[in-house]
């Protein structure tokens, strides 16, 4: 991102830590510090003071909480905006974003509690206009694209950027070369085109042929999860009511973590179902899907009573 003059946050690289205390001694707070490798998405530490920086140094590069990812050490900016996740489908040349997306991370409601996969999404957010996309096609999806080109290796497939809407403009949090979950849940039943069409599109590399659009309306997922994830939690707990979604045009249930067996489809996982539904805004998908995640139970299901509902409050 630096070199192609893409928008992200500041960051330094160390690999030794007493160069990267020596750093933080004089840094700004909070602070971000992620351990340089593959960490199943949890080797990033958000300190608040220069004490949680050292004990942070410590677990990622003494300890090694992180494996060998933790051998190099990256110290970022800690940016503040919202969250907006944008999926874009790639045929090496071409970017056609979807409509956006924002998930919620945290388990409880009020965003408090352990960080998840995602328990909820909303699309479209109503903080990513117009003007912000205009931006992000010429300052952030193209030159992505672009820049994967020039360094010979050329992206087809979905893109995933995590953007945060800081206040000196939109700059990129994070990329996954997948769709997000439970980001597609929201944007996939919003799109008007065959998906099949558009992945067709993308591995003959012709994208720009092809008009993407989506409804004018809106959607939310909330997420039915195990009690106790993101940390322990049981499996095998059999699911009923999800004969209540046959025939409901504008509800789905998503299973994510589910298992076919001869007593039925049990849950086998910490998120469990997304359950999707769609309104003419926020405002009605929101009440519609909290309508159908009355349709499912299971012992100890959980989930956020409060998905979208932070944007109605704004
Ligand atoms: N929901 C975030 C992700 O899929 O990475």
């Amino acid at each position: 991102m630096k070199k192609y003059n893409i928008p992200t946050a500041a960051y330094v690289n160390f690999d030794s830590p007493s160069s990267a205390l020596s750093y933080l001694e004089k840094a700004k707070y909070p602070i971000v510090l992620k351990a340089d490798g593959l960490a199943l998405g949890k080797g990033v530490l958000i300190c608040n003071t220069l004490e949680e920086a050292k004990a942070g140094v410590k677990e990622i590069m003494l300890d090694k909480k992180f494996g060998s990812a933790g051998n190099k050490l990256v110290v970022e900016e800690f940016m503040t905006g919202r969250e907006v996740s944008v999926l874009a489908f790639v045929d090496g040349r071409t970017v056609k974003t979807m409509t956006s997306a924002q998930d919620h991370k945290r388990a409880r409601d009020g965003d408090e509690g352990l960080n998840t996969g995602g328990m909820g999404t909303f699309s479209p957010s109503p903080f990513y206009t117009e003007e912000v996309h205009d931006y992000c096609c010429k300052q952030i999806y193209q030159k992505t694209v672009d820049a994967m080109a020039a360094e010979g290796r050329s992206f087809q497939g979905v893109l995933f950027f995590g953007l945060m809407l800081t206040k000196d403009g939109p700059k990129v949090l994070e990329y996954n070369a997948r769709f997000g979950d439970p980001e597609a849940q929201v944007v996939l039943p919003r799109m008007k085109n065959d998906i099949l069409d558009v992945i067709d599109a993308c591995i003959d590399g012709r994208l720009r042929d092809i008009d993407l659009q989506f409804e004018d309306n809106a959607a939310v997922c909330v997420v039915l999860a195990s009690g106790g994830y993101p940390l322990s939690y049981k499996k095998g707990y059999v699911i009923r009511g999800l004969d209540n979604f046959i025939g409901k045009d504008g509800y789905y249930a998503f299973h994510a973590g589910t298992k076919r067996t001869k007593e039925g489809i049990v849950t086998n996982g910490g998120r469990v179902l997304g359950i999707t539904a769609k309104g003419k805004d926020l405002k009605e998908a929101g009440k519609n899907a909290y309508e159908a995640v009355k349709w499912v139970d299971f012992t100890d299901m959980y989930m956020r009573t409060d998905i979208g509902k932070a944007v109605k409050d704004d």
